[in-house]
């Protein structure tokens, strides 16, 4: 059995890394377009530089947690095609163990060069700016996040995975972006069964043969106990 698991900003919140639509969430003291956006960067390089400066050096504070584990445990012991697409910039997955893994929205452990189009494992602030370790441009670097208007990492890829997936399973994510959204209609109609683990209702939810509704530390140990039993 082939599965796709999309996982969100929910799998990481009891890692202490907020989400982004909750109320005190990521984006409640900015305007989304202030920040993750082609113009913003071109208009304010300094302030979009040093809020992801903050988020990557809050990522070196946090652990993964349960829910990471589990999904490592599972892409281990699977024997089927397995890959995890997360919308997630965190490397939480990774630290966890999980391999089989691909990131559609970029990385904050990740530089992009403006100038040559590397990428390159980058941990530490961009403000005081850089030179690319590939082209030797300076102050060319850029957070290698996909903004909105950008489109996201390895769309192929996805779309085949989901073309031949016989379960989809949906985790800590609000169902507000797209073409993420989309992925559970994309599985339905392959003929996937679909499974959603949140802590509430997703605006797509009413997509999903099942809903379960909970904190990923708790919903996804369990159901990666039964997937594995099964
Ligand atoms: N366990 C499970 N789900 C949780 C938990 C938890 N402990 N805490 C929050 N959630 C759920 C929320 O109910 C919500 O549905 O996780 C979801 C988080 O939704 P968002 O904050 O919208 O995050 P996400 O869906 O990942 O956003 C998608 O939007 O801003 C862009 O690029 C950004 O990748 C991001 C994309």
């Amino acid at each position: 059995m082939n599965i796709v698991i999309l996982t969100g900003a929910g799998i990481s919140a009891e890692s202490g890394l907020e989400t982004f639509r909750a109320s005190d969430g990521l984006w409640s003291n900015h305007a989304i377009e202030d920040i993750c956006t082609p113009e913003a960067l071109a208009r304010n390089r300094a302030l979009v530089l040093d809020f992801y400066d903050q988020r990557r050096a809050a990522l070196r504070r946090v652990e993964p947690n349960p829910a990471h584990a589990a999904l490592a445990r599972l892409d281990r012991a699977w024997p089927g095609e397995l890959l995890i697409v997360t919308q997630n910039v965190d490397d939480l997955h990774e630290r966890a163990g999980a391999r089989r893994l691909l990131h559609m929205h970029g990385e904050l452990m990740s530089a992009l060069c403006e100038a040559c189009g590397a990428q390159a494992p980058y941990g530490g602030a961009m403000l005081d700016g850089t030179e690319c370790g590939a082209c030797g441009v300076q102050d060319m670097l850029r957070p290698d996040i996909v903004f909105f208007g950008e489109m996201p990492y390895a769309m192929d890829r996805i779309e085949q995975a989901l073309g031949g997936a016989d379960l989809f399973v949906s985790i800590g994510t609000s169902g507000a972006v797209y073409p993420a959204a989309g992925f559970v209609q994309g599985a339905r109609h392959a003929g996937a069964h679909t499974l959603e683990l949140n802590l509430e209702p997703s605006a797509g939810s009413y997509h999903f043969h099942e809903s379960r509704m909970g904190p990923a530390s708790m919903l996804v140990p369990a159901w990666v106990e039964e997937i594995l039993a099964s």
